[in-house]
């Protein structure tokens, strides 16, 4: 009954639609006392009205969008999946709304199981699964992990453009200043320039010297090199598989951990993992993950397991995430989403190509397509954070969910959805980008 009566409500949604008069009033309102509970307005009026069809998503003022942000990755079924409502069923039925380090259900177990097969598919040594809450603590988790084992170093090496979350530790890992203004400095980082694809030999040695220079500055000093292999929030740079090897071949010889980033890549490329993508299995030391999976994780090795009782908390997840988590791998895998032929590079190839065409049709106001699989970007105008801003929320009004990356330049991206976004939606997505630019002329 459930089924149908979802069926039943999302049957019209499959077209943009703009808000209804009769609501505005009232949705302003509710925008209203939203900023005013939160303490600030949202980025963009989004207020959903709880029910969606794919990447289609109806808000509360009775508009429909074109969601290819997806909560900045995370819906990667879209929006009222069938089988969402039936992770959320079989949770309601579980004993207690969230579970715990103390506490845990069976789908724990299985859920873990799943993510370490997952990412021992082609050959890393990698044993252990913590779940957690956010992508921030489960990138603590992993710097607690790496520290502990590599005390008394207690330096970071990580990539220009990189983002970890926003705790304190995380903040200072974030290679933005502002993020972190008036916040102690707890951390001590060394940045590496990211690998400039246009000018790939030159940028590789540049790295590689100012790897070098660090580790010499402080020899013996760096728990970690931080990976994150595509850069997101940072504006969608993906390094090579041969510029992130002579990183990590330099780095291993000073006994360096290697921790990748996947919460915003996981799912996102050729292969589940985009360490599996860039073919890097062999050294996966500790690898955090998050979004798409309704939550996150920290896995590592058995040889890096704390020797005392440094990692625990409260929640490790909800059991409706905990379903939700093993719904999403399945459909994931079922949907055809991975290898090098995979629906992901399929899609990815079919938008960058139409990305192109827009660029080539509005040249100086457009430039790209940037990124690789199912994370996309634009340049928009002459890269300025106000003409990214202004991009995104005119393809909002239009009926085209995106949202901003990076700093000069400031971009405009898309992480659709994977298991649900076809090429006919990319189609609709173009037409929409196409008419704003046509209009601001
Ligand atoms: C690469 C990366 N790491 C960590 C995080 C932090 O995740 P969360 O916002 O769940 O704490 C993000 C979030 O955007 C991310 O993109």
């Amino acid at each position: 009954m459930l089924l149908a009566a979802l069926r039943d409500a999302q049957s019209e949604l499959t077209g943009p639609r703009p808000p209804r008069v009769d609501h505005q009033a009232s949705f302003q309102q509710l925008l209203e006392r939203l900023e005013s509970a939160r303490g600030g307005a949202p980025y963009f009026p989004y207020l959903s009205s709880g029910i969606g069809n794919g990447p289609w998503v109806e808000l509360a003022d009775g508009s429909v969008k074109l969601d290819f942000i997806a909560g900045i990755g995370v819906y990667g079924l879209g929006h009222s999946h069938p089988r969402w409502l039936q992770a959320g069923v079989q949770a309601a039925l579980q004993d207690t709304v969230m579970q715990g380090n103390l506490q845990q259900h069976v789908p724990s177990i299985e859920l873990c199981e799943c993510l370490l097969k997952l990412a021992q598919a082609q050959g890393a040594g990698l044993s252990h699964c913590l779940l957690t809450t956010s992508g921030a603590m489960a990138n603590e988790n992993a710097l607690k992990i790496a520290f502990h084992h590599r005390f008394p170093a207690d330096r970071v090496l990580a990539l220009d453009h990189c983002f970890a979350g926003r705790s304190i530790a995380m903040a200072q890992l974030t290679d933005r200043p502002h993020y972190r203004t008036g916040i102690p400095t707890v951390l001590a980082v060394d940045y590496i320039p990211a690998e400039d694809p246009e000018h790939s030999p030159q940028s590789q040695a540049r790295s590689l010297a100012a790897l070098e220079k660090h580790l010499q500055r402080y020899p013996g000093k760096h728990a970690a090199l931080w990976l994150e292999l595509v850069a997101g929030e940072g504006g969608y740079y993906p390094g090579s598989e041969e510029y992130f090897k002579k990183l990590i071949a330099r780095a291993k010889a000073d006994n360096v951990l290697i921790i990748f980033d996947e919460v915003q890549t996981f799912s996102r490329l050729s292969q589940p993992f985009a360490f599996q993508h860039f073919n890097l299995d062999d050294y996966a030391d500790i690898v955090t993950l998050g979004k798409i999976t309704q939550l996150c994780a920290t896995l590592y090795r058995d040889e890096l397991k704390p020797k005392g009782p440094l990692l625990s908390q409260t929640f490790t997840a909800s059991s409706a995430s905990i379903e939700a988590a093993l719904v999403v791998l399945d459909e994931l895998e079922r949907t055809g989403c991975f290898g090098a032929a995979g629906w992901n590079m399929q899609r990815h190839d079919y938008f960058s190509q139409r990305l192109r065409e827009l660029a080539d049709k509005y040249p100086g106001k457009i430039a790209g397509p940037h990124g690789c699989g199912m994370m996309l970007a634009l340049t928009p105008g002459d890269g300025s954070s106000q003409a990214a801003n202004d991009l995104v929320h005119a393809l909002f009004a239009a009926g085209l969910m995106s949202f901003v990356a990076g700093s000069n330049p400031a971009r405009v991206r898309f992480l659709p959805p994977p298991a649900v976004t076809t090429n006919a939606h990319i189609d609709t997505a173009i037409e929409i980008i196409d008419k704003v630019l046509a209009a601001n002329a």
